[in-house]
């Protein structure tokens, strides 16, 4: 049984606690917010001890009786949390994007490492079913080759969603504490890690980041990007204030459009509902095939993710994401803001290749 402590219990921390509901291998026996309100929601929802409950991440890591610790903070606490739980011996799993910067990014990994911890940088997109079931029929050569991958983000807003709290949209609005834009620094992540998961790392991108609504959103937006082998890909952030969405979640989907050298693969669905087509449909041989046969709700993603964790802790194997991988995401993310900046080409530090998640 492994004995985790979630550190920051605010909106995305439910997903995550999500993955210890009715798990035997796990369990999450104390928690670390500074507001009291949210320590005791969570607290009681989850059953943690009210003598397991802190105000301060340093508490939880010298006083708490855990193995491991997920770090759900904003981001300019990701680097500090981490090296406490680093130096308190904890294994970690480190909400995305992992660091502000690559020296924070650095730091975090080198920490870890001269602990004898393992270091998961947190990353759901890649083990969200319609995304895993999209590498499967790549890796089995459906639709040959790949030539092109087209990520779209479309966020408006969810009558039935959840309700952020402002607290949760100021940092993320202030480049101090969330290190960029919330479309394409922090939610791009997903979609940049979704990219790599799906063909690799490319060598080169161009971006145009845009910069509306009073300059706190990064949209309407285009990355742009090719691989070594000459396939492209793009992703597109947008924001539509008056565009009401269906799903449980934040007010926002996301669709992806892989072509290959002889059939399509269409990712319908992501943080929400936006259309009533099955999760993924493949077109190869003038054959569209709806695949419906797979849970695509976004919530699966954090459970499958949270597990395979605690698998890799169990088993001595490296976790999804790496250290390595987290930060070679985070290096592609800054070459996209630096391209926007200088309007330039950038190329892209190579990086580890990713693993299968199913
Ligand atoms: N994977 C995803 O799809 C996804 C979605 C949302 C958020 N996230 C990531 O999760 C993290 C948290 O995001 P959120 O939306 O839940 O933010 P949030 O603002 O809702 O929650 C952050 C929580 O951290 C607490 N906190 C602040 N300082 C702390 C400290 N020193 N010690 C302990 N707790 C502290 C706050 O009180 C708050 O409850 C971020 O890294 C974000 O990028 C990922």
């Amino acid at each position: 049984m492994i004995r985790v402590g979630i550190i920051g219990c605010g909106r995305i921390s439910d997903l995550h606690a999500a993955a210890y509901h009715h798990f035997d291998e796990a369990q999450i026996v104390a928690i670390a917010d500074p507001d009291p309100a949210i320590r005791a929601m969570r607290g009681d929802a989850w059953g943690v001890a009210e003598t397991a409950r802190y105000a301060e991440a340093g508490e939880l890591l010298t006083q708490g009786d855990v193995d491991m610790v997920e770090v759900l903070v904003p981001h300019n606490l990701h680097e500090q949390i981490a090296e406490q739980a680093a130096a308190a011996g904890k294994h970690i799993a480190l909400q995305k994007p992992m660091a502000m910067d690559l020296d924070e990014a650095d730091r975090v990994i080198a920490t870890a490492a001269g602990a004898g911890v393992t270091l998961k940088i947190f990353e759901n997109f890649v083990f969200y079913p319609p995304i895993q079931r999209a590498r499967d029929l790549i890796d089995n050569g459906e639709i040959g080759d790949v030539l092109s991958i087209r990520l779209k983000s479309a966020a408006g807003y969810s009558t039935e969603g959840w309700e952020v709290p402002a607290e949760a949209m100021a940092w993320r609005f202030d480049p101090s504490r969330s290190g960029g834009g919330p479309q394409v620094f922090d939610d791009g992540h997903h979609k940049f890690a979704s990219a790599w998961y799906l063909h690799g790392f490319p060598q080169t991108v161009h971006a145009f980041i845009g910069n509306s609504f009073n300059g706190v959103l990064d949209s309407p937006s285009v990355v742009t990007w090719q691989y070594a082998d000459g396939a492209v890909g793009s992703f597109e952030a947008t924001f539509s204030p008056e565009l009401s969405l269906h799903g449980k979640y934040y007010g926002q989907d996301d669709r992806i459009e892989i072509t290959g050298t002889k059939g399509v693969i269409w990712v319908t669905r992501g943080h929400g509902r936006m259309s009533d087509l099955a999760p993924v449909i493949l077109y190869k041989a003038q054959r569209t095939i709806h695949m419906d046969d797979m849970d695509a709700d976004w919530g699966v993603s954090f459970i499958k993710s949270g597990r395979h964790f605690v698998h890799a802790l169990e088993n001595g194997t490296d976790p999804v994401i790496t250290g390595g991988q987290g930060r070679a995401l985070l290096a592609f993310s800054l070459a996209a803001q630096e391209s926007a900046r200088t309007a330039e080409r950038v190329a892209v530090e190579p990086g580890p290749p990713p693993a299968p998640t199913t």
